[in-house]
């Protein structure tokens, strides 16, 4: 008997040791089902991180990997969502802005679409079914994908999300804090924390309207698609998407005190942006050679991964060639064609570019953008100035930004010409107010006490080895809406107030009628006594 617990115990022993050396190794599901490259190529910096540090990563989404890893598992999407099909690429040329309120029903809308065509793949559905996979940790984009907050509840582990785009009220609502829409404008809005009345009463109409739709038409349907692929593998009822999103232990989010506006936080939100740059690394030779020969400087134009240079219109692309040549800079334009027809002797195209790289260039004087959040925080890292040629989503918003820090202008794409074109490019190369903004800004974006990545990647850890780490947000995330305000105790002392004004108000009437009633009666009494 003895012996037998002896050798039991140290079974046990063995095993713990055993889990105790191999602890630091997680497995974790990392998801980001968002077909648009930009956003991956953020998110891989998280994912690339989580490998080296030992974990093992299960991956689902749309873009084979270049750097494989023996811990790294993929599950790719195949087919990717046709993003154009529904959403035609030559309409964001033309387009000017789109109103807030359709912005923000793309925004559904393009959640819905690829929710759905995530999770009916075969590859993910095998995963929904799976009896026997383990993970300590689901890592989710924080991009209209709620349905799969599921995965979470089907592997029985916390949750994380990244914020590709920064701060949505909804964010902080699930954290356990409303939003003050007296001075933080909407995800949508580009108003600095200074709003106007008319500021402030249009932001709390947009901000309204986005949470009523979304509770009570977005949310039901993220439910109804979720309830479609997972209902059935899934034993029991499912809970609620919103309640799974009240689980969230942690959400690692694309912004950075020196750019963004100060607000409320929570332990459970932590700010990453930068996450993504790197020291820069040695450039390709010939690009190396053509910007250290450049005696003016140089001049990088990309319009980012999703538009291509290629999807111009050939009149625009006519007039960007013109401009160039005029200018006594060189310029490297991220073109995905080999052939452009006439190329200026100053002009070199390629179908890539290391942008990090070329930015972190001595000789680099302007980069042309379209103003996407990810180049933009690149070009601020590195301090250099930028024209911004935005042409969607949220890259007006943050053209307007840059434009109000100083260190950059903005043309509309559909109105531009060849003389606007360089003149804008030499003000931005000629006037030194630009760089100077530009050095100001970046060294305020650079002075993290840690590398946001870095940190990132601690969080992570911290999480699945705290078990979710549900004291990361407060109480006001479980709370009725009427508790949270207060109308419960605020009715209470209202009708207590009332209560002790009209109470002896009226008692004190009662008593006075009464008093007055008896004098009179009194007196009618001593009247008819003397008659
Ligand atoms: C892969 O995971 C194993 C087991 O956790 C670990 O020993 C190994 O170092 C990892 N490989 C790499 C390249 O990190
Ligand atoms: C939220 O998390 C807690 C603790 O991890 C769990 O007990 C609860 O069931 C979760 N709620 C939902 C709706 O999944
Ligand atoms: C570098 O500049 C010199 C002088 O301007 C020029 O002669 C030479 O051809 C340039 N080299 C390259 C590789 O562009
Ligand atoms: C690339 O350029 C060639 C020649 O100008 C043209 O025929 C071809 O359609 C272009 N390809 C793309 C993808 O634009």
């Amino acid at each position: 008997m003895k012996m037998q617990l002896q050798s039991r115990s140290v079974l046990c022993f063995v095993v713990l040791a055993i889990c105790g050396l191999y602890s630091d190794a997680y497995r974790i599901l990392f998801m980001g089902p968002f077909p648009a490259p930009s956003h991956w190529m953020w998110l891989e910096h998280f994912q690339r991180d989580l490998l080296k540090r030992g974990h093992h990563v299960t991956s689902l989404n749309n873009h084979p990997t270049k750097t494989p890893h023996e811990n790294l598992t993929e599950i790719i999407l195949n087919p990717i969502f046709d993003i154009p099909k529904h959403f035609p690429k030559e309409n964001l040329f033309t387009m000017r802005y789109a109103s807030d309120f359709q912005n923000l029903q793309m925004y559904w809308k393009i959640g819905e679409l690829t929710t759905e065509h995530a999770l009916q793949d075969p590859q993910v559905k095998r995963l929904i079914e799976s009896q026997d996979e383990h993970y300590d940790l689901v890592i989710l984009e924080q991009y209209f994908h709620e349905a799969f907050l599921m995965f979470g509840h089907k592997f029985k582990c916390p949750v994380v999300t990244i914020g590709t785009m920064g701060y949505a009220d909804n964010m902080d609502h699930a954290m356990g804090i409303l939003t003050p829409w007296s001075f933080i404008p909407h995800l949508l809005l580009s108003h600095t924390d200074k709003m106007s009345f008319s500021q402030r009463a249009y932001n709390s109409y947009l901000s309204l309207y986005d949470v009523v739709i979304r509770r009570w038409y977005y949310m039901p349907r993220m439910q109804q698609i979720a309830e479609k692929y997972f209902g059935l593998a899934i034993k029991g009822a499912l809970p609620n998407v919103l309640d799974l999103e009240r689980n969230i232990s942690l959400m690692l989010i694309n912004s950075h005190r020196s750019v963004d506006l100060p607000r409320p936080s929570m332990p459970g939100l932590i700010n990453v942006g930068g996450a993504h740059i790197q020291p820069a690394k040695k450039l390709p030779e010939d690009i190396q050679r053509f910007m250290d020969n450049a005696t003016h400087g140089v001049v990088y134009f990309s319009l980012g991964s999703y538009m291509k240079s290629t999807d111009m219109p050939p009149e625009k692309t006519a007039q960007f060639l013109q401009a160039f040549g005029r200018l006594k800079q060189q310029v490297l334009w991220k073109y995905e064609n080999a052939s452009i027809g006439q190329l200026p002797a100053n002009v070199m195209i390629r179908k890539w570019m290391p942008q990090n790289d070329i930015l972190a260039h001595p000789n680099l004087k302007l980069f042309i953008t379209h103003g996407g959040i990810f180049g933009t925080q690149e070009g601020i890292y590195w301090g250099v100035p930028m024209l911004c040629i935005p042409l969607f989503g949220d890259q007006h918003r943050n053209t307007i930004k840059s434009v109000r820090e100083g260190y950059a202008r903005s043309m509309n794409f559909a109105q531009l010409n060849v003389e606007d074109l360089v003149n804008n490019i030499e003000a931005l190369i000629y006037e030194p107010a630009y760089k100077r903004s530009a050095w100001e800004i970046s060294k305020r974006f650079r002075d993290n006490p840690i590398h946001p990545l870095e940190e990132a990647s601690y969080w992570i850890e911290y999480i699945i080895r705290q078990r979710g780490a549900r004291y990361l947000k407060s109480q006001g995330a479980h709370m009725p809406l009427y508790q949270y305000l207060l109308l419960d105790v605020i009715g209470f002392a209202l009708l207590s107030l009332w209560l002790a004004v009209w109470l002896p108000w009226r008692m004190l009437r009662r008593l006075y009628n009464w008093w007055a009633l008896t004098v009179a009666t009194a007196q009618k009494r001593e009247i008819k006594k003397r008659l």
